[in-house]
């Protein structure tokens, strides 16, 4: 008797511990930066909100190719950070909601422009300048000069030596391919990535990649965000920065919340946490040397300094639009990655 009592009274707790469970808020977070920085983030929001984060981390191309294939069924709440455009394509295919949060006024003019371009279905969290990264020991043991132009990197010198992402995966090689496209014109910005093609060891899925393995030994240069090669230079890897000598594009970080989401209040406050000094000023502690869009946010003193850097006028309008990005990549498909190496 006894025991039948205690094994419902067990069977009870159970219950009524599962029902809790089912009631607790949880937000399902696709994070599109580095990884370190995605778990801070989880953690972050977890401790300071009780909120269950169920994070996965992808890169900004097949983040939006997901959040797409989802769309009849959204799986995800936030879309958090990886490059601009595909945020900006996303919204323009309405695969993302409208958010006016109250956080706006705290914010640089680039991320409340960011927004503006998508009816606000997207809002800038960080940005930064694209350029590349060289391990300076293997330069030195191949004899290689140090490169200091975008127009150094085509060099038959260089051949097998440089590594990119690739731009239907990575945000941060579709701004390489737009940066080209803007600062030489089409013509000569397809000619750029045909002769780059041609020194161009490996194409990763990541945009980071290249420079961590610059820092490995394993390539001598990377073409990645300048915030990333200075990342590795702090974890301690004998990596030198570029600005390349042209003049360079950038991105704007973005997020947005995902149409649909099945956590739409949840979703709202780790929108309002993400655009907080807060938050924001503690990247530099994973090594994330991005530009908040905070203007009250600490910065690293790593921080590459936009002001210093030779920056183009970058139209993220066009170059994010759906009509833009995906003609620029199946001609990137077609006529640069088929060529032989
Ligand atoms: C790195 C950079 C970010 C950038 C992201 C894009 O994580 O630190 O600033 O937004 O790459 O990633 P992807 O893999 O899409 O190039």
């Amino acid at each position: 008797m006894k025991s039948a009592y205690l094994r419902s009274a067990a069977l009870a707790a159970v219950l009524v511990a599962g029902g809790t469970a089912a009631q607790a808020e949880s937000l399902t977070l696709y994070c599109a930066a580095d990884e370190a920085w995605c778990q801070q983030i989880k953690t972050g929001f977890e401790e300071k909100t009780g909120i269950t984060v169920d994070m996965t981390r992808k890169s900004s191309g097949e983040t939006y190719a997901q959040v797409r294939a989802e769309a009849g069924n959204p799986k995800g709440d936030v879309w958090w950070g990886g490059t601009g455009d595909p945020h900006l394509q996303a919204a323009q295919e309405g695969l993302t909601e409208e958010y006016m949060s109250p956080m706006r006024g705290e914010l640089h003019d680039w991320a409340i422009k960011q927004a503006e371009a998508a009816g606000n279905k997207t809002i800038g969290v960080y940005s930064g300048a694209l350029g590349f990264g060289y391990n300076k020991d293997l330069l030195a043991k191949n004899g290689l000069p140090e490169p200091k132009c975008w127009e150094d990197l085509t060099k038959a010198e260089y051949k097998g030596q440089i590594q990119i992402a690739n731009p239907n995966s990575s945000g941060t090689a579709y701004t390489t391919l737009a940066t080209m496209v803007q600062l030489f014109g089409e013509d000569k910005g397809f000619d750029y990535m045909k002769a780059l093609h041609k020194n161009v060891n490996q194409y990763t899925k990541s945009g980071s990649a290249p420079i961590k393995a610059a820092g490995l030994g394993e390539t001598t240069i990377g073409i990645v965000f300048m915030h990333d090669a200075v990342a590795q230079t702090a974890a301690g890897f004998p990596i030198v920065t570029v600005a390349p000598c042209e003049g360079t594009g950038y991105e704007i970080g973005s997020m947005s919340i995902i149409k649909g989401a099945r956590n739409p209040e949840a979703a709202k406050k780790f929108y309002d946490w993400a655009l907080s000094a807060e938050m924001q000023g503690k990247a530099k502690d994973v090594k994330s040397f991005q530009l908040p869009s905070n203007k009250s946010a600490a910065v690293s003193e790593l921080t590459p300094d936009l002001s210093t850097i030779k920056l183009i006028d970058y139209d993220f309008a066009k170059y994010g639009s759906s009509e833009e990005r995906k003609r620029l990549l199946s001609k990137w498909d077609t006529e640069v990655s088929t060529l032989p190496q």
